[in-house]
């Protein structure tokens, strides 16, 4: 640990011991990004709706930016029990054992958001949270933070174009292969590690929703980002089971009302948080930002699909085929809705959302 996680650290038991001693049961919520992300400002919103739910027995105290700890050790220290609460990438569950998380790290498996909602909340979510109680962990909802982008030192149009690039991945397997379908060299490295290594040419390039990209400054050491949407990045917020199974009932009912209440929030501005930051990264000027053709993305997905096959067997064919159904499904919705003459449509009906890609 490096001396200003050490200072966050003690800092933390202190303010933990103080709590304790006055009876409050404490919640440490770790994460690795900003607290301006959709993933930070949640944790802040969960920390406000469950304290004012449980009438001061609970304190949650949230540390962002990797202060406590970085990704692997924060999902050992939610194991061990030093912090109770963590909303890890679903990229990173597979090292814990549950590969079938990498479901969602699958290249254009998943055309909008309202697909991933429907697979997220029902028994797809359901069967991945079974994966986690003999791990001691407790799923409790999943949260969005967005479609990712490509960025490098040099234009990415064709797949090719990423050919001999050293990129940096999260621990999945899929975005390994990912990035070899691509002819590029994945590394994977911890999220807190990924500016420096922008910056020394340790890796090339990297991936994610435009969110974490300019709240980590990423902008600052990328000349090019394609606009290219080959794949998602999205959470599970989770808990230490013992630390959760152990609360009272009412403290356990308050705190699943407050997590439904951040979930909706943080669902409602993820987008717009990724729309804002990207309008920040054109206007800083030092990231030359690309949007694939129609005929370059077929290019990129002619390349990636054929992963989905490939890991049938690791992450069970029932859950991709379940995905595939469920987009179609969202899809034919879509198009009824919108074949539909406007005086049929309920007054009070919204539009349906646009595709995402
Ligand atoms: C990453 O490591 O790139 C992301 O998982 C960071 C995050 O938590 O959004």
């Amino acid at each position: 640990m490096k001396l200003r996680a050490i200072a966050m650290f003690v800092l933390a038991i202190g303010i933990s011991s103080a709590a304790q001693a006055a009876g409050e049961i404490i919640i440490k919520f770790s994460h690795v990004v900003a607290p301006d992300t959709p993933k930070g400002q949640a944790a802040e919103r969960f920390k406000q709706v469950a304290e004012k739910l449980t009438k001061g027995k609970v304190k949650v105290e949230v540390y962002p930016n990797s202060q406590l700890y970085k990704d692997r050790e924060e999902i050992e220290a939610l194991q061990s029990g030093a912090v109770q609460m963590l909303a890890p990438s679903l990229s990173k569950f597979g090292p814990m054992g549950a590969p079938e998380f990498q479901l969602f790290d699958l290249p254009y498996l998943f055309p909008n958001q309202e697909t991933l909602h429907r697979v997220m909340d029902g028994d797809v979510g359901k069967k991945l949270f079974a994966k986690l109680d003999t791990k001691g962990v407790t799923g409790l909802t999943f949260w969005d933070n967005g479609f990712k982008q490509m960025s490098s030192n040099k234009p990415m149009h064709a797949a090719a174009d990423l050919k001999g690039l050293k990129m940096r991945i999260q621990s999945s397997k899929v975005l390994n292969a990912q990035m070899k379908a691509l002819g590029a060299n994945p590394q994977v490295m911890a999220f807190s590690e990924v500016y420096t290594a922008l910056q020394q040419g340790v890796v090339d390039g990297t991936e994610n929703p435009v969110s974490n990209f300019y709240t980590q400054k990423m902008h600052e050491v990328q000349k090019h980002m394609t606009i290219s949407n080959h794949g998602y990045l999205g959470y599970a917020v989770i808990v230490n089971k013992n630390f959760w199974d152990g609360l009272p009932a009412d403290v356990r009912t308050s705190l699943t009302q407050a997590m439904k209440e951040a979930t909706a929030f943080e669902r409602d501005v993820a987008q717009k948080d990724n729309d804002d930051a990207l309008a920040q990264v054109i206007a800083a000027k030092s990231t030359t930002v690309y949007t694939l053709t129609a005929a370059e993305r077929a290019d990129w997905q002619k390349v990636l699909l054929p992963i989905q096959k490939d890991f049938e067997s690791v992450i069970g064919a029932d859950l991709i085929l379940s995905a595939n159904a469920t987009a179609a499904q969202v899809a034919k919705e879509q198009a009824d809705a919108a074949s539909k003459p406007a005086a049929s449509k309920p007054a009070a009906s919204k539009p349906a959302a646009p595709a995402k890609k």
